[in-house]
């Protein structure tokens, strides 16, 4: 049987609910991404705190996958995971990566480049336990990015961890949470006829204010 795709050559959407212009934007990214995610979750959007996180292997090759947000401020962008997990290896040998939102309803797109660092064990340790119950034991059934024979592996180590901790499992050493440190932003809300805003910005070369520069589309 041959497969052939569905004409996706002629969809497409025209963007044309708001603008960004230098002079709008806030005189730095935190606030901007602040308002932007605000304003995403007043829409209703229905995880506009999952983005997209591209790591890189020590051969070059880039993966990307979806991840929560959890927390962000000054401080920088956290999400938590299996450390033993693909990404959690590319960032051992590459400590950098890049996360990027899609707001589609608000017809925009944030991206941010950065550094990765460990979170503290007391940070981990505390959203572990804010965990529900589900989630804290399937962090210690699940070997991260490991092939498996089948699903009763799974449920099979639930059932032994259930067991063994019954409703109060430690976190597991290798389950926690990274920072990135961002270096560059960009903001991009789309606009007729693909002359797209787009913002970015990049630390100024002295002092601790930011650059906001427009980028062509
Ligand atoms: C909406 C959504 C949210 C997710 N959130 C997380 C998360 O916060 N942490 C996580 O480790 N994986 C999360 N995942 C699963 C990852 O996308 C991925 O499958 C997993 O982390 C293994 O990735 P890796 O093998 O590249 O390390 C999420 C997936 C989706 C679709």
């Amino acid at each position: 049987m041959s497969q052939s795709s569905p004409d996706l050559s002629q969809l497409r959407r025209e963007y044309a609910q708001a603008a960004l212009s230098e002079a709008d934007v806030a005189p730095d990214p935190l606030t901007q991404f602040d308002l932007w995610l605000k304003q995403a979750l007043q829409a209703g959007l229905l995880e506009p705190y999952a983005m997209t996180l591209a790591t890189v292997d020590g051969d070059g090759q880039p993966s990307a996958r979806i991840v929560l947000l959890r927390q962000y401020d000054a401080s920088g962008y956290c999400f938590f995971t299996n450390y033993e997990s693909r990404k959690g290896a590319d960032l051992q040998t590459n400590p950098r990566a890049a996360l990027l939102f899609y707001w589609d309803v608000l017809e925009r797109q944030v991206r941010i480049e950065g550094t990765i660092s460990k979170v503290s064990a007391e940070e981990s340790e505390q959203y572990y336990q804010s965990r529900p119950l589900g989630n804290r034991l399937g962090a210690w059934a699940s070997p991260q990015s490991q092939v498996i024979a089948d699903r009763a592996v799974l449920e099979q180590a639930e059932e032994k961890f259930k067991g063994q901790y019954d409703s109060h499992p430690p976190r597991p050493p290798h389950w926690g949470g990274y920072r990135l440190t961002p270096l560059v932003y960009e903001f991009w809300q789309g606009r007729p006829s693909r002359l797209h805003d787009r913002i970015r910005y990049r630390p100024a070369v002295s002092g601790s204010e930011w650059l906001r520069e427009r980028l062509a589309p």
